[in-house]
């Protein structure tokens, strides 16, 4: 079967040596060396200066959101994985739907400012498919009224955008690094932000919220532990080698699918990619369904990802409309992806596409 993705693992031997110095010190959890020493690889790969490693990437946004000081409502966008919306849900605020650009597929800038009101705290937009955000435009209106900025950075790892890791942006940045992830840590997430005094108090705030005795404010248990970072120290230095197969990868799809019935995003200016997902948008649903099904009669499993448009989530109550994001999403399909896939694999799909677009 090919899958959509497959998890990428490191040199079995390498891990077991890690595991070993895991069973010798008998430290697994509680911000240990191999976790700090993760940090520090992460913070030098992304160039960032205060980065927490943490159990996930969902975690990591409810933590940003916690040091908002109010509650009231997110402008979001609707064109996420449903954890963006979830997050802001759980944490009792608001979600305001700001529909996407047709083109980046990411939130539209010059729908914000109509969607802000008095009780408006934040903007948290995703950078889909590790497409950038227009980090200008946000940072502009965030300015003028006072929000905060979180990006949904899941898919952003290894993005760079004019030169900077594009989780160097905005007042918080995120990141997944599930199994599905280019870089992994089994699960796992991080949050970057550039105030050394927010910094620090997510590093209280993921281990609960004290220090020995002494108690500060209400925590979470969002630490990672010692056998998830030693994955990521063996992923960490595979990360460029990764890309630059994918980058194959994804050329030879756009080399070889028929672009006159079909479309794909239009990456930013600035931006060097990650070759994080290969989405293609079809014709119609209709169109879509009949191709994702001939693939699947092939043991061919590509990922509508994401659908539903997040508007479109049955536990919400009125929602705004968001018609790019509800149409793109029906049409939307991210074919098999990753470091280890065979281009002869990839010429298979991508004929199977061909011949029934
Ligand atoms: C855009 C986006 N945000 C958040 C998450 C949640 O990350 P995690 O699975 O690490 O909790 C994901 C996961 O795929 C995602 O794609």
């Amino acid at each position: 079967m090919i899958n959509v993705t497959k998890t990428y693992l490191p040199d079995f031997d390498q891990y077991v040596d890690y595991l070993r110095k895991i069973w010798e010190s008998a430290y697994l959890t509680n911000n240990g060396p191999l976790a700090q020493q993760l940090e520090e690889g992460l913070k030098e790969f992304l160039g960032v200066s205060y980065l927490n490693f943490c159990g996930n990437g969902t975690i990591v946004l409810q933590m940003a959101l916690k040091l908002l000081s109010e509650p009231g409502e997110i402008i979001t966008t609707p064109f996420s994985y449903v954890a963006t919306t979830n997050v802001i849900l759980w944490e009792n605020y608001q979600p305001v739907f700001v529909d996407i650009d047709p083109k980046t597929y990411c939130i539209n800038p010059a729908l914000i400012e109509t969607a802000i009101t008095e009780n408006t705290r934040a903007i948290m937009a995703t950078h889909v498919y590790g497409n950038a955000c227009d980090v200008e435009a946000i940072e502009k209106i965030a300015k003028k009224y006072n929000l905060v900025v979180i990006y949904d950075g899941a898919h952003a790892f290894g993005a760079n955008y004019l030169g900077k890791s594009l989780l160097s942006y905005g007042d918080f940045a995120t990141c997944s690094f599930h199994a599905t992830k280019l870089f992994h840590t089994i699960e796992g997430g991080a949050i970057i932000t550039n105030k050394k005094e927010w910094h620090e108090k997510l590093h209280l705030m993921r281990a609960f919220g004290h220090r020995g005795d002494d108690y500060f404010f209400m925590g979470i248990n969002g630490k990672n532990s010692e056998v998830h970072a030693a994955m990521g120290l063996c992923n960490l230095p595979l990360v460029s080698k990764l890309i630059a197969a994918r980058k194959a990868v994804c050329d030879l799809y756009t080399e070889l699918l028929d672009w006159t019935h079909l479309s794909a995003p239009e990456w930013a200016g600035g931006l060097e990619r990650n070759y994080a997902y290969y989405p293609v948008v079809f014709e119609s649903e209709t169109k879509m369904l009949a191709i994702k099904e001939v693939l699947g009669q092939h043991d061919i499993v590509p990922r509508r990802y994401f659908y539903p448009s997040l508007n479109k989530l049955p536990f919400l109550s009125n929602p705004e409309p968001c018609p790019v994001s509800e149409d793109i999403s029906l049409k939307v399909l991210c074919l098999p992806l990753h470091a280890e896939l065979a281009h002869e694999d990839v010429e298979r799909i991508a004929t199977l596409i061909n011949q029934h677009l």
